[in-house]
């Protein structure tokens, strides 16, 4: 049987590219022998456009805050399928930095933030304190990230696939894929790991670090994504114990975040601690020194964490790429269209993701913030041309 599109991979950018394809009117098939099992399930789930936003990748930037604006539409269409608006929550997140030397690059930071109107704004200490009373007593500086919001991926993908399986337009295959097929020079569909064939005029890769295996016989298509492994904690906290605001910090030059998810009636909330990063190998264990260096420097600043319950650690690789920006688009394989190296951002980008990809599918424009995505600029003829264009 041949469907129109294959996505391989059902984390969050797979899950949301099948369901904004089968909603278009699409025939889908999904392949994943776990879904939501990989990055997606360690991500924290901060849409963070201005705190990720870095020296050097403005382009980026710009994606980001496209991505953040698509979450509204997102959140509504999910909550309207399936009852789930994906835990989307807040305007807003604090930066603080812990010591002189962290309230220094804060100030660097905001002044990149300021050439590229993000419209961050700093805080005096007693302001964030205001803000958020759980702060420590060490915090030297802050700022208001007015763009960054959070939303709760495991969640955000369990609504996917539950409107992905109700929906006779898709089906979802607890396969692994083995092997791209391809005939004439085009992918045709895709091999599972048990032998079954996947036709389809055309396929997406949505498979994180794992999508460049799948191409590496496929001559024309580089994929450069690779394993940064990163690790979270997750805390149980009562009320008095957790922040109500995403906290990003800066404590003795390394990063640290904590999201707090709404709390329940009994003023419980999930609360996230992220994230390290390395490029280990993804093999789902945790380190011990990961975990102490989280909690350090998270109880730097927020003690009271301290309180709460840590009640799971998880280590998973993001798809990182060379300039840390995703590959979005068509390859100059017909057939062929990528949905992988999200890196630090698959959460937020995850809608804008599915909304280009489907357009590209229906024969509609990409949203133009995409265009930094184009997974072609890294095919040799292609950078050329642009180089000299
Ligand atoms: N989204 C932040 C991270 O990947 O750790």
């Amino acid at each position: 049987m041949s469907a129109d599109v294959v996505v391989v991979g059902a984390g969050i950018i797979g899950a949301a590219v099948a369901w904004r394809a089968a909603q278009a009117g699409l025939t889908v098939t999904v392949l994943d022998p776990a879904p939501g099992s990989g990055a997606t399930h360690a991500a924290a789930g901060m849409l963070a456009p201005a705190a990720e936003a870095w020296f050097g990748e403005a382009d980026a930037t710009r994606l980001g805050l496209a991505a953040v604006a698509a979450w509204d539409g997102f959140a509504i269409d999910l909550a309207a399928a399936t009852g789930s608006d994906g835990g989307l929550r807040g305007s807003g997140a604090l930066l603080v930095a812990y010591d002189a030397d962290d309230a220094a690059q804060l100030r660097r930071i905001l002044a990149l933030h300021d050439r590229w109107e993000l419209g961050s704004a700093e805080l005096s200490v007693a302001e964030a304190r205001r803000t958020e009373p759980l702060l420590g007593p060490r915090v030297s500086g802050a700022a208001w990230l007015a763009p960054d919001r959070s939303a709760d991926p495991r969640t955000t993908t369990a609504a996917l696939l539950t409107a992905l399986e109700a929906d006779a337009r898709v089906s979802v295959v607890r396969r692994a894929a083995d092997r791209l097929l391809t005939q004439a020079g085009c992918v045709v569909g895709v091999l599972d790991d048990d032998g079954g064939e996947h036709r389809a005029g055309t396929v997406v890769l949505a498979a994180g670090w794992r999508s460049a295996a799948l191409v590496a016989d496929l001559p024309g298509v580089p994929v450069p994504v690779r394993p940064v492994r990163g690790q979270t904690l997750r805390l149980d906290a009562a009320l008095g114990e957790a922040p109500s605001h995403v906290v990003r910090g800066i404590v003795q030059g390394r990063p640290i975040y904590v999201v707090p998810r709404e709390p329940g009636s009994d003023g419980r909330r999930e609360v996230v601690v992220g994230a390290t990063s390395d490029e280990g190998p993804d093999d789902g264990r945790p380190t011990a020194g990961g975990a102490f260096a989280l909690l350090r420097d998270a109880r730097a600043l927020l003690p009271a964490l301290d309180e709460a319950a840590l009640v799971e650690i998880t280590s998973r690789a993001r798809p990182g790429s060379p300039d840390n920006a995703p590959l979005v688009g068509p390859t100059d394989v017909p057939g062929l269209v990528l949905a992988t190296g999200h890196h630090r951002n698959g959460i937020l980008l995850a809608p804008i993701t599915a909304e280009a990809v489907v357009a590209h599918l229906v024969g509609a424009p990409m949203p133009d913030a995409m265009a930094a995505a184009d997974p072609r600029r890294f095919t040799p003829l292609h950078a050329t041309t642009r180089s000299l264009s």
